[in-house]
């Protein structure tokens, strides 16, 4: 049992470390950076649908990409080699990020954040305007959850 735990484990870094092979560091930075800008821009058509005038599928397209994003496995791109700038290209992740002693509380609030960004997407489906409002401002917070630790202002 021990050993087939064992292969399974290897097996899977082992996929791991390939799947990232294929992509440069400064790729990596580039996606990332891309992710959160596009998920940020829906954020804020969410924040602006409820403060003006409320299109409910729009709210629900917004809300789906930030939950994607949260499920697209965006840890990934935050891989060795990708902890500082690279020649002109800047990157704002705190070292802290990369480092084991932080691992607990990077599981912590990136668990937050994908747990708050479904529910979002949830939430948003049933158009109830009082409770997306609630359910923004916990994801928001879950945003700034992680920022505060591992993003450099
Ligand atoms: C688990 C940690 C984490 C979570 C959760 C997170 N971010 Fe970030 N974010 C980062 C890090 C780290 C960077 C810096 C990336 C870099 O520069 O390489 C960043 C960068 C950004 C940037 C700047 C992108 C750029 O072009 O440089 C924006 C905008 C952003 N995040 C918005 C958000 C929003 C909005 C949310 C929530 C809906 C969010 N982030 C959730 C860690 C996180």
């Amino acid at each position: 049992m021990k050993k087939i735990v064992a292969a399974f484990v290897l097996s899977s870094l082992a996929g791991a470390v390939f799947a990232q092979q294929a992509i440069k560091p400064e790729t990596m930075i580039k996606y990332r950076q891309s992710g959160y800008s596009f998920m940020s821009w829906n954020m804020g058509k969410i924040k602006a649908n409820l403060e003006g005038n409320f299109n409910k599928e729009q709210v629900i397209a917004a809300a789906n990409v930030v939950a994607a994003t949260a499920n697209s496995g965006i840890g990934m791109l935050f891989a060795p080699g990708t902890e500082k700038d690279i020649g002109d290209l800047k990157t704002r992740v705190k070292p802290e990020l990369f480092q084991p002693q932080h691992l607990d509380k990077l599981k912590e609030v990136a668990g937050n954040f994908n747990r708050e960004a479904n529910e979002l997407a949830r939430v948003a489906a049933t158009g109830d305007v009082a409770a997306i409002k609630v359910q923004f401002g916990k994801t928001g917070g879950t945003c700034k959850g992680c920022h505060d630790e591992f993003k450099k202002d």
